[in-house]
């Protein structure tokens, strides 16, 4: 299980997450949406500690820490614990696609080379780019790499995937393909956390969909209810701007 309490980030006087409560069971799939600059990055951010939040309580299966008093341990320990995939991949550009996914497992999990080679094979498989082992990120298509990306944050096997907008920088033509690698993953109840606002995705993936606005969660709940029936004038505000930019999925 994950579960975040009180969770409080400040850049200088400007207050970016306000106490956030959430808890994740292991196989849920959980929606972030909101406006920009709500706190969504940062939130998945100060999960891994790539932010060093400023007040909280963090619960990554058997890691308990207040995140004031966390320790260099503590944070390796959270970071094993979580996979990231970014926006814009954050592929090594000089590691073929083999060598990007394996490198989590020699450099963090310490595995022989040979080991993780073959582990990465086995990922390549997976996500349809075993005939990519060897291309370079600069050889793939955004939708390639991306796929590598998610790919690596497979082998991590960490008790959570973190996904900010994995689809949000990609060309309208690869968007497809990553969703439905996402889309397996979920069905496979790898758990995660995604931060999209591909509204689509969210009504048909995820057991949960967490509507953020000023650092705040202000609504959350099983899609059917989020989008059909929102409680809070703001989460309808919010989808009615939205789902008017995306109307396939409006009705
Ligand atoms: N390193 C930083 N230093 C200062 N301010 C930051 C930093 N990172 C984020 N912020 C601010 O924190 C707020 C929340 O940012 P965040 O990136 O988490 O929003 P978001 O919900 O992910 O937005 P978007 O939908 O545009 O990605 C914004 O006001 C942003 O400017
Ligand atoms: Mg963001």
């Amino acid at each position: 299980m994950i579960k975040v309490a009180n969770l409080v980030k400040r850049f200088g006087d400007t207050t970016v997450l306000d106490g956030i409560d959430l808890e994740i069971e292991q196989g849920e799939i959980i929606v972030v949406i909101g406006p920009s600059g709500t706190g969504k990055s940062t939130l998945l951010r100060c999960l891994n500690f790539l932010e060093r939040p400023d007040a909280g309580r963090l619960t990554l299966g058997d890691l308990d820490v207040d995140v004031t008093r966390a320790t260099k341990a503590d944070i390796l320990a959270a970071r094993r614990r979580t996979a990231f995939v970014f926006q814009n991949y954050a592929l090594f550009a000089n590691k073929t696609a083999l060598e990007n996914i394996a490198e989590g497992l020699i450099v963090v999990n310490r595995w022989p080379k040979a080991k993780a080679h073959a582990r990465a094979r086995e990922i390549l498989e997976r996500i349809g780019l075993a005939d990519k082992a060897d291309a370079y990120p600069a050889s793939l298509s955004g939708g390639q790499q991306q796929r590598v990306g998610i790919g690596r944050a497979m082998a991590a096997q960490a008790e959570v995937i973190l996904f900010d907008e994995p689809t949000s920088s990609l060309d309208p033509e690869w968007v497809e393909e990553v969703l439905a690698l996402m889309k397996r993953l979920a069905a496979e109840r790898q758990t995660m956390l995604v931060v999209t606002h591909e509204m689509g995705f969210a009504r048909d993936v995820a057991d949960r969909v967490v509507f953020m606005e000023g650092g705040r969660i202000v609504e959350q709940g099983p899609p059917s209810q989020l989008f059909n029936a929102p409680r809070d004038p703001r989460t309808r505000d919010f989808l009615r701007k939205v789902l008017a930019a995306q109307p396939a999925v409006s009705t």
